[in-house]
């Protein structure tokens, strides 16, 4: 499921993200403002990817576990932050098997939930190892984004979108799976989470600068759309 965008090019893909407008400048602000203070507390970044996010929680006082199937960014993180960040590969479709229940206060996932074909058993597995009234935010493609070029699928399906993202400078064929917004909430709801705070995003001010077009785009449709809920 994976694919080679981030194996093959992790250190590619990690350059790509450190400054770019689209995570940079809209997606990382529009995550972050919904996770709000870290200060002393314990957080599980899920799919952390090169550790972007992870050094951020790190610096601000957290203390951080991350999990990422590839070993490759794993790599990456561990060398970011070195002892500072407890770093492990697991395939999160098969859940948190190393993680004890009832240990995390925030439980974040920017923009890996799309390469899960049903998010019930992750969902569960967040449920599980947050505390009671821990807080889990994670951000995704936005449905729009990837259903109104074809007029021949049906909204309330999951469906895997096969794409060549250019990213890293190269096409690179990337394949995640495109769900409706009644699929997200319910997955939340069946999991025993309670809705907090959804938000659209918003290009930050100084992406108008560095990239007038697509400050543009974005601040007339949204591409990833973000949430915030609740554990039991
Ligand atoms: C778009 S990147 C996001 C990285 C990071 N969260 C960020 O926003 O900077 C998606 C990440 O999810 C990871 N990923 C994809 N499928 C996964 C799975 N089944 N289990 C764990 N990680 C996965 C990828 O390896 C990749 O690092």
């Amino acid at each position: 499921m994976m694919g080679e965008m981030y194996t093959k090019h992790a250190d590619k893909y990690a350059e790509a993200i450190e400054n770019n407008a689209y995570n940079a400048l809209y997606e990382r602000p529009s995550t972050l403002a919904l996770v709000g203070d870290v200060n002393n507390k314990r957080v599980l970044d899920l799919g952390c990817g090169p550790g972007v996010y992870a050094e951020h929680f790190v610096k601000q006082g957290a203390t951080v576990t991350a999990i990422d199937l590839s070993e490759e960014m794993v790599e990456l993180t561990q060398r970011r932050l070195g002892d500072a960040v407890t770093c492990y590969s697991q395939d999160l479709t098969e859940g948190l098997p190393k993680e004890s229940s009832d240990q995390y206060d925030i439980v974040v996932c920017p923009l890996m939930i799309h390469y899960l074909e049903d998010l019930v058993p992750l969902f569960t597995e967040v449920q599980r190892v947050l505390k009671t009234g821990g807080t889990f935010v994670f951000s995704t493609h936005h449905p729009i984004i990837d259903f109104e070029d074809d007029a021949f699928n049906n909204y309330f399906d999951v469906e895997r979108i096969t794409e060549h993202w250019d990213t890293v400078g190269e096409p690179v064929e990337v394949s995640f799976f495109r769900r409706s917004l009644t699929n997200l909430f319910d997955s939340l709801s069946e999991t025993g989470f309670i809705l907090d705070k959804f938000s659209e995003g918003k290009p930050a001010p100084e992406m108008q600068a560095v990239a007038p077009e697509t400050f543009e785009r974005l601040s007339r449709r949204p591409n990833f759309i973000f949430i915030r809920a609740q554990a039991k």
